[in-house]
């Protein structure tokens, strides 16, 4: 059994390991952003990156951000005791590239690091793409790439731009993006509980654990409540793990509040609600 600090160091050696700088959590509130908040994923510190309006010294980068969602684009708080795999405050693990590598390495990357290096059972991963709207087409080369990975076609599903097209809010950098679901249930052979319609849809048995964000686009306000996307000097990526959900399958829990990132928590608030 992985430890939650296990994983993150699993995932931020790995990382370095291809080429990536270790990159500190930035502060849950963002500096010089008034567009938000709170921190809400792990791209807020690179923003002007994607941009192109601020340079580093790196092409790629990865981090495990302290994010919050608890209102505006992303907010979790309605869902947070409802499901088993919300909560509003969480770390997200992420790798980035400014303008170096792109979907294809992006995928190869999610893909060895869940198989090869977490040995998740890859008949238990779902994978789904943006099916495309009126201003970008279908992500066919990421159906391609997943399936040149190994993932069985019949498990790439394509969803619309609620699920796949991420945007950190009303304006800034976005992009068609790609997520990977993974199956809780008991028997990953059988069609009849490792379902395609669970992807996406209720409860818990399945949960998204990995998304993987194409930054192509800036978008702008052209007049109050109207928006138009603007091509990034260069297409990059963004990607979010859920730390807590990669617990709950590496520990083989059911619940966020179930890992040894959480649980230890309950534990005392528990000891101290009985006075012990
Ligand atoms: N920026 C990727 C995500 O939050 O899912």
């Amino acid at each position: 059994m992985l430890t939650g600090n296990e994983i993150r160091e699993k995932f931020l050696q790995y990382f370095e390991r291809h080429g990536h700088t270790r990159v500190r959590s930035s502060p849950l509130l963002p500096a010089n952003d008034p567009t938000l908040l709170f921190t809400n994923a792990g791209m807020n510190q690179f923003k002007d990156v994607f941009l192109g309006i601020e340079k580093r010294e790196y092409g790629r980068a990865c981090s495990s951000q302290k994010c919050l969602r608890a209102g505006g684009k992303h907010n979790d708080l309605d869902e947070v005791g409802k499901t088993a795999r919300h909560q509003t405050f969480f770390e997200m693990l992420g790798n980035f590239s400014f303008g170096d590598y792109f979907k294809e390495d992006a995928i190869k990357f999610a893909w060895d690091f869940l198989v090869n290096e977490l040995k998740m059972d890859s008949r238990r991963l779902w994978f789904t793409v943006f099916e495309g709207d009126d201003q970008v087409g279908p992500d066919e080369d990421a159906e391609r790439f997943w399936a040149q990975v190994g993932a069985p076609r019949e498990r790439i599903l394509r969803f619309s731009g609620k699920d796949n097209f991420w945007q950190m809010g009303e304006t800034g950098p976005c992009g068609p993006c790609s997520e990977i679901h993974y199956y809780l249930g008991d028997d990953p052979q059988d069609p009849t509980k490792n379902r395609v319609d669970l992807v996406n849809g209720p409860g818990d048995t399945t949960m998204e654990i990995w998304n993987l964000v194409f930054m192509q686009y800036n978008r702008i306000e052209i007049e109050p409540g109207k928006y138009k996307l603007e091509p990034l000097p260069k297409p990059s990526v963004d990607t979010g793990l859920g730390l807590e959900r990669t617990a709950v399958i590496m520990q083989g829990v059911k619940s966020n509040y179930e890992t040894d990132l959480l649980k230890p928590i309950i534990d005392f608030a528990a000891e101290l609600a009985v006075g012990k």
